[in-house]
C-alpha cells in the first residue's frame, strides 16, 4: 500500500509544542547509563522535547529532523534556555552517518517506511562507538487504528521481531511492548502501543 508522507513543517507551524514539553521517561531512564558529557544522537527529534532534556543533564547533543520549522523552533529554545545543542536539518533517508561518533543515538517516535527503517538501523549501527548505546521508542502494529497518535500504516510501526533483526550484533539491555497512557501535547493522546528497546553495540 502506498503510504503518504506527513508534512512535518505543516504540522509543526505555530509556538504550540506538538508532542509537548517533558522528554520521555524511557529516555531519561535510559540516560542515567551514560557517562557525564556522552556523545549523543537525537533521531527524528522535532522540537526537542529529548535533546533539550539531554543537553541539560550535561550530554553533548546533536538533533537531527527532516521539518526545518521544527529544527528552527529547537534551536531557538536551545539558545533561550542557553543550552548547548546542535541541530541539523537532515532527511533520514538519505543520511550517511559517521562512523562511530557517538556514545548513544536516540530515535523516539522516528516511523517511517519499513525498508527506510531498516537502512537507518544499519545507520544507527555505524554511528555508535563500540558500547555504545541505541535507544528506540515508538509505536507497534497493535497501534494501528487507535486515535491516540502514530502512523495509519502497518508498515511504518514497529515490531519486536524487526528490532532483533535489524540489531542482530547487539546486547539487547531491554525490550519491552507496554501499554502506556500518553500524555505528550496534543499529539500523543490516550493509550498507546509502545515497544521500548535499549541495545550495546558489542565492542
Ligand atoms: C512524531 S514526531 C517525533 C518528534 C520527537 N522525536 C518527539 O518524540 O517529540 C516525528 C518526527 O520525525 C521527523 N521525520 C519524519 N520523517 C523523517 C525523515 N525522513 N528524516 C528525518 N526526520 C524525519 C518529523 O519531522 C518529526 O519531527
Amino acid at each position: 500500500m502506498a503510504s503518504v508522507a506527513p508534512d512535518w513543517d505543516e504540522r509543526f507551524r505555530g509556538d504550540e509544542a506538538l508532542y509537548g514539553l517533558a522528554p520521555s521517561a524511557f529516555v531519561v531512564d535510559c540516560s542515567l547509563a551514560l557517562a557525564h558529557g556522552a556523545r549523543v544522537l537525537c533521531l527524528a527529534e522535532g522540537q526537542g522535547r529529548n535533546a533539550l532534556a539531554l543537553a541539560a543533564r550535561g550530554f553533548r547533543v546533536t538533533a537531527l529532523d527532516l521539518s526545518a520549522t521544527a529544527c528552527r523552533q529547537l534551536a531557538a529554545r536551545a539558545r533561550a534556555l542557553n543550552l548547548p545543542l546542535t541541530v541539523r536539518q537532515q532527511d533520514l533517508g538519505l543520511w550517511s552517518a559517521p562512523e562511530a561518533a557517538f556514545d548513544a543515538v536516540i530515535a523516539v517516535y522516528a516511523h517511517m517506511p519499513r525498508l527506510l527503517r531498516r537502512d537507518l538501523h544499519g545507520q544507527i549501527g555505524r554511528a555508535l562507538a563500540p558500547g555504545g548505546m541505541v535507544v528506540i521508542e515508538g509505536f507497534r502494529a497493535e497501534q494501528l487504528g487507535r486515535s491516540s497518535g502514530g502512523p495509519r500504516n502497518a508498515d511504518w510501526l514497529y515490531s519486536e521481531a524487526e528490532l532483533r533483526a535489524d540489531f542482530a550484533g547487539f546486547h539487547i539491555d531491554y525490550l519491552a511492548t507496554p501499554e502506556v497512557p500518553l500524555d505528550e501535547g496534543r499529539g500523543h493522546q490516550g493509550l498507546g502501543a509502545l515497544i521500548r528497546f535499549r541495545a550495546r553495540k558489542q565492542g
